[in-house]
Order: structure tokens, then sequence, then C-alpha cells
């Protein structure tokens, strides 16, 4: 039994789509919450910006306790994930590994579309880790740089929004995929629209699922599982905190608790 929290982090309220799946796989786990506010959106930063901001955040969330992290955030997943482990002792899972590994599960054809940050898709880090999986999949990739800025605004139904989408996933539809992955963790508020674009052929994957059945099996390798509720998900961000509440709970359709600020520089 081990009560402690699991700490989450993204640069804003995508890594939220993360927390819903933990709440709604592992009820009785309680999450400590990052969101990098002041620096979203994350897809345009360089891997040496994206390594400090995620070593700032780790050793807040250590200090709040957490037993196990997950970066939620794909941008870093697939950048900087893979240092930043070696420096920590605590345990740390990204999100960009488990999505692969679920598209490369769910794809037939072998043809798999990604959608991602600039940053996500300048790292091929998708293309790389599907094909660890699966050696013969060809994967189409598209970087999508309008989505995380309207989406932090919580525009999520607006005409930019919806033709943006159209404009992103159209060359995706022209390579005949048959899944695509939403790799990044803002995009899963967005899945409707998705799903009216891609039509029923084409599955969609969310990495958020994967990643909390890793987590999930970790934890309980490790004994770190709790086994109550000990208490409420706790939200900190580094920019405006009302707002943070604001868009996450209209994004998530539920009130989220009061969130704090919090400078970590
Ligand atoms: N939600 C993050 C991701 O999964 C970061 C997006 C951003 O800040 O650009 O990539």
């Amino acid at each position: 039994m081990n009560s402690r929290p699991i700490g989450v982090y993204d640069s804003g309220v995508g890594g939220l789509t993360v927390v819903r799946e933990i709440s709604s796989k592992l009820p009785w786990e309680r999450v400590v919450y990052f969101g990098d506010t002041a620096r979203v959106p994350y897809g345009e930063k360089t891997a040496e910006e994206l390594l400090g901001f995620s070593r700032e955040i780790i050793k807040f969330l250590i200090g709040q306790g957490s037993k196990y992290i997950i970066a939620a955030c794909n941008t870093t997943s697939s950048q900087v994930l893979e240092y930043v482990k070696l420096e920590f002792d605590i345990p740390i899972i990204g999100v960009l590994r488990p999505g692969a590994y679920a598209a490369s599960k769910a794809t037939r054809t072998g043809r798999i579309g990604v959608m991602g940050t600039s940053g996500t898709i300048r790292s091929c880090a998708y293309e790389k880790a599907i094909k660890e999986y699966l050696a013969e999949g060809k994967v189409f990739s598209s970087a999508c740089p309008q989505l995380v800025p309207l989406i932090e605004k919580g525009a999520i139904n607006s005409e930019e929004t919806i033709r943006a989408l159209h404009d992103y996933i159209a060359p995706l539809m022209a390579e005949d995929i048959d899944v695509l992955v939403l790799g990044c963790t803002h995009y899963p508020y967005l899945i409707e629209h998705i799903k009216r674009i891609t039509g029923p052929r084409v599955e969609i994957v969310d990495p958020a699922r994967e990643t909390v059945t890793v987590a999930a099996a970790a934890l309980q390798e490790l004994g770190l599982q709790s086994r109550e509720k000990t208490g409420q998900h706790e939200f900190a961000v580094s920019g405006d905190p009302v707002l943070f509440t604001a868009v996450g709970s209209k994004l998530l359709g539920d009130n989220l608790a009061e969130t704090r600020r919090v400078d970590l520089s």
C-alpha cells in the first residue's frame, strides 16, 4: 500500500487527458499535476529548453511526494525523456512508447498516421518506436502547430479548429491509413471532430490509454499501488491558475479542483 501521489506533467491542459484515464482506471490513485502554462506551447521549443523544463518540474513533483512520474507530453517524451530518466531515481514513464505500441497492435494494413506537435514530428520518435514493434509498418506524419494554442483557449468547436483539423488530417487520409495516433495529449479533446473527418474505417489511438495500463502494471510490480483514495487530485501551473481551472473543467466536462500557481524558477 502506497498512498503517495502519481506526479503527472504537461505544458498545459493536455496532460489532463492522462489524469482522466487514471481517474477511470485507477480510481484509488491520487495525482499531483503540473501544467507549465507560462511556457506553453512546447511544440516549438528546443530539446535543451525541454530538458531544463522537465528537470524543474520533476524536482517539484518529487518535492510534492510523488512515487511515480508520468510525462504526459509527447513533445517531451519524444525528445528528452530518455535523458531525464537517467538523472532521477524515481520511475518515470512517457506517453510515446505506449502510444507506438498500441498503434502497432491496432493496425491491420501497417499504414499508420501520426498527428503531433512540430517538435514531436521533427524528432521522428513515433516512426522509430512504431518500427521497433512493427518493422514493416509505414508511418505518415502530420505536424499540427495550430492546435495546442487553440485548445489552451478552450476553442475546441471553433471553425478555425475544425478547418485546421481538415488541413492536417487530409494528407494522412490520402495515404490510406487505417490507424491514426493522437500524438499530443491535447488532441483527445478533439476526438469527435477527428472521427468525423477520418470516418469509421480508421481506428483512433489515444496514447493516454496504453500509458495508464503500463503505469498500472509498473505500480503493481514495484509495490507502489494505492489501495484506497486518500485525497483529491491537486493541480499546479506556472501561468494563470484561474484560466487553467476554467479551461480544464470545460474540456473534461467536470469541475476541476482549484489550481495554485507555482513559480519553478
Ligand atoms: N501536450 C503536449 C504533447 O503531448 C505538448 C503540446 C505543446 O505544448 O505544444 O505534445
